[in-house]
């Protein structure tokens, strides 16, 4: 017999699977009380003459302040619990392995900070914090790995976090959950959670083409972005050094935090914020970059967010990162 439920192999698969359960407990309960006293009264008080007519009935106070109160707390009850689970999984902890996603018509493209790419297979650690920054390059798919209880929109033009903490090495099946065309059905994968050292043997032996952030840094020069957004503060662009996560006040007076979908707006279309101070000279990228050009420009400018301010930018992408063995950090921190 096949199993009813996928097994558990995060940390939020349990907490998922009880709120579940208990609303099918909590269901059955009451199908099988309302059936069973239907079938009850309807022997009780059937009609035993042919010319019998029931009591009038005029309310009955306990009665209906019973029937409201004590569904209120239930309901209430299950809202505080959904909403607990709920926040659990839209919060990602701090120390966190960060990992691209970008669903296409119709596959899944994985790209880790180390420079190692993959189609429909994605390949984490056992017992990390795993975050997935999600995008889509043309309609809205859905990321869902049922193991896992994780189960996400992926939009095209936003960028939507998801995480899990994966309890068990093993393979898990990954699924796109909202229908995006003729192939949706074949828009499937696998997520393979191996042992620490597995995995670091796996890292290493890829990645021929350094860091995400080293070729989001030579993308910078070969755009000529660097003439602009020079790191000494007398470009004509606003300095990218530290910028990332922080709070830039834009030429209106509104404020707006430097996250990932800002730098991506200010790069497809610069003219929608600017930042105080600055001209909207910056020519549009809208179509000229592609979305994974995109996460690795905004890759570089999250690793410059390390750098102090007043250093320029390293003028070759000789990377540090390329030979790097030891499990990838998100460097965006403060
Ligand atoms: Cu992508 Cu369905």
């Amino acid at each position: 017999m096949p199993p009813l439920f996928p097994e558990r192999a995060s940390t939020m698969a349990g907490r998922v699977d009880a709120l579940y359960f208990f609303l099918l407990a909590l269901s059955a309960f009451f199908a099988l009380l309302i059936a069973g006293l239907i079938v009850y009264f309807a022997v009780k008080y059937r009609r035993r003459a042919p010319d019998s007519v029931g009591d009038r009935i005029h309310g009955g106070t306990a009665l209906e302040v019973t029937w409201t109160v004590v569904p209120f707390i239930i309901t209430m009850g299950i809202f505080v619990w959904g909403a607990s689970v709920y926040f659990a999984m839209a919060t990602p902890p701090e120390d966190t392995l960060n990992i691209y996603v970008v669903g296409k018509q119709w596959m899944w493209k994985f790209q880790h900070l180390d420079g190692q790419r993959e189609i429909n297979e994605l390949h984490v650690p056992v017992g990390r914090n795993v975050k997935l920054i999600t995008t889509s390059e043309d309609v809205i798919h859905d990321f869902f790995v049922p193991a896992f209880r994780m189960k996400a929109d992926v939009l095209p033009g936003r960028y939507v976090s998801l995480w899990f903490h994966p309890t068990r090495p093993g393979r898990y099946q990954l699924f796109c959950a909202e229908y995006c065309g003729t192939q949706h059905s074949k828009m499937i994968g696998e997520v393979v959670v191996m042992d620490p050292t597995e995995y670091q043997t796996w890292l290493s032996g890829g990645a021929p083409e350094g860091s995400l952030a080293s070729s989001g840094e030579k993308l910078f020069q070969d755009l000529a972005c660097i003439t602009c957004h020079r790191g000494d503060a007398q470009g004509r662009g606003p300095v990218l050094q530290g910028l990332f996560g922080k709070t830039v006040t834009l030429q209106n007076g509104e404020t707006v935090v430097a996250d990932e979908a800002y730098i991506r707006e200010s790069i497809l279309n610069p003219g929608a914020k600017i930042t105080a101070g600055f001209q909207p000279i910056m020519p549009a990228f809208q179509g000229l970059v592609s979305e994974e050009q995109l996460l690795a420009l905004i890759e570089y400018v999250k690793s410059l967010g390390t750098q102090p301010q007043v250093e320029p930018a390293r003028p070759t992408p000789s990377g540090p990162a390329a030979g790097e063995a030891t499990p990838v950090k998100d460097k965006s921190k403060k």
